[in-house]
């Protein structure tokens, strides 16, 4: 019997009428942005006497770039035709840019699962340790302590960081008064591209998201946190190596069997789904039990070939500058870690000639990577009159002095511009894997992230691209907030796993 069926699935979406709303208010944003006419919503209309020639150059700067950042439906078309195709290529063949890795999990939770298990999420600038019991009937109990990665960490010797991860272990232990010799099983979170060779082995195919810890590309992440473990003298099993997306979808499809999709989008982006296992060519390891097999995608490296991202000099000016040049193109367009990024690109481009802040540089946006995502989702969020969290942003976080509204309006319009075309985006990816996979007709999206979680609308934008790419369907795709896939799902994992049944 297939595991994720679609029989009890509750197809809705309804596209709300904030959506509707929020499309208006744009055309009308853009209209009297762009428009000759001063009207009380123009950029420029902050009762200030802009000379003419002030005017032309910031409309010009907003009109160049609405073209650069717009994703329109026709590309959104365009864009779908070929990640379904680079989807087709990456399950036919290794080396392809999605590189589609068999995550040999191959069924989801029955909801009897019992035991306690450890769970590690290893994938951004948090650690957790969570001890997850299961008391069957779906029933989950979770704690968990959390640690900060310093960059030393990121950066230094792979060795260091597994060492780290050891003691965090071997501390929340005491702290849940676990025994450290009792052989614990453990599902160990490591959300980085890693090539799976079974469901408790896989090598790090490269580093993302900042990190590039020496020693550990091209090794067993899971051997490598085993003989840290043994260093600490903690006796523990990892029996499970799991993406964050795979966990994500395990989680959710635990309590809705219509889950086909994990989708994380935060500090970085990915997407793992359920595919049939004859539809992977280059799976050699025979028939599965359920005939299915979920996919961990690794989507955020699409584009990297360099054919067919809409990519800006802005984009490629965060590229350069990342420690991981000419990889992860999509991710680098779509999740936290770059956004912000971009966005002080911009700024820091129309500072220069003169059309931001009348030109005046400041310190503090000069810096790389000080300006973060976190600071546009609140630019988003301020409707006031006269942008006034706005202006705390940029006079008293980054020392602008005497911002006019004019400034804060361009600075509102840019937020927008970089969010809505990665909300755009992050939609090609979900249309082309339900479209793939034939799930028009409904299916849930376990959606995770800050970046889905907390950028205002985010999810409202994501819908309307769905809808321009899948009319009528779209209202079938559900997508939900899916919570702790990485904590939760992960011990789920490990509970399959230890009972020969991933
Ligand atoms: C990693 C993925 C991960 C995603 C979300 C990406 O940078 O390559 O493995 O799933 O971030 O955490």
């Amino acid at each position: 019997m297939p595991l994720w069926t679609a029989d009890n699935r509750i197809p809705l979406f309804v596209f709300g009428l904030t959506t509707g709303v929020a499309l208006s208010a744009a055309v009308q944003y853009l209209f009297t942005s762009l428009g000759p006419e001063r009207s009380p919503n123009s950029i420029l209309d902050d009762g200030q006497p802009h000379p003419l020639s002030t005017r032309r150059q910031v409309e010009t700067a907003i009109q160049r770039l609405e073209r650069e950042f717009t994703i329109t439906t026709s590309m959104l078309h365009n864009l779908v035709k070929a990640f379904m195709r680079d989807m087709e290529r990456g399950l036919k063949r290794d080396n392809a840019v999605l590189k589609m890795i068999p995550s040999y999990v191959v069924r989801r939770p029955q909801g009897d699962e019992t035991g306690t298990y450890l769970a590690l999420d290893l994938g951004g600038s948090n650690f957790r340790v969570c001890e997850v019991t299961l008391s069957g009937k779906g029933q989950v109990r979770t704690r968990q302590k959390k640690f900060v990665v310093s960059d030393d960490l990121k950066t230094g010797q792979g060795t260091d960081l597994f060492d780290f991860i050891a003691d965090c272990v071997s501390l929340s232990m005491d702290e849940f008064n676990l025994d450290k010799k009792a052989g614990l099983k453990m599902g160990f979170t490591f959300s980085f591209p890693v090539d799976q060779h079974s469901i408790n082995k896989g090598v790090l195919i490269s580093w993302t998201k900042g990190f590039t810890a020496q020693g550990v590309v091209g090794e067993d992440a899971v051997q490598l946190l085993q003989d840290a473990f043994h260093r600490k003298g903690l006796v523990i099993t990892i029996t499970a190596l799991v993406n964050d997306t795979v966990g994500t979808l395990v989680s959710q499809a635990y309590l809705d069997t219509s889950t086909y999709l994990g989708v994380i989008l935060g500090t970085g982006s990915n997407a793992a789904y359920v595919e049939r296992v004859e539809n992977i060519p280059k799976w050699k390891g025979g028939p599965t039990s359920t005939g299915q097999m979920i996919i961990n995608m690794e989507w955020g490296a699409w584009g990297q070939d360099g054919i067919i991202l809409p990519t800006t000099e802005y984009d490629l000016r965060v590229d350069r500058a990342s420690p991981n040049p000419r990889q992860q193109t999509y991710e680098k367009m779509i999740s936290g870690l770059y956004l912000g990024e971009i966005t002080r690109q911009i700024m820091v481009d129309l500072i220069s000639t003169g059309e931001l802040f009348s030109g005046r540089r400041h310190a503090a946006l000069e810096v790389r990577g000080s300006f973060d995502t976190a600071q546009m989702s609140r630019i988003e969020r301020d409707h006031s009159m006269e942008l006034t969290d706005t202006r705390t942003i940029l006079e008293d976080l980054y020392g602008v002095k005497k911002t006019t509204l004019t400034d804060r309006r361009l600075v509102k319009r840019i937020c927008e511009l970089i969010g809505t075309r990665a909300a755009r985006l992050a939609a090609v990816g979900i249309a082309s894997i339900v479209t793939k996979i034939n799930k028009l007709d409904g299916c849930t999206v376990a959606v995770d992230g800050s970046v889905f979680e907390h950028y205002p609308h985010w999810k409202d934008r994501m819908t309307d691209a769905l809808r321009e790419l899948l009319g009528i369907n779209a209202e079938h795709i559900l997508l939900v907030q899916a919570r702790d896939g990485s904590g939760t799902g992960a011990a789920l994992i490990a509970a399959l796993a230890e009972t020969g049944s991933s």
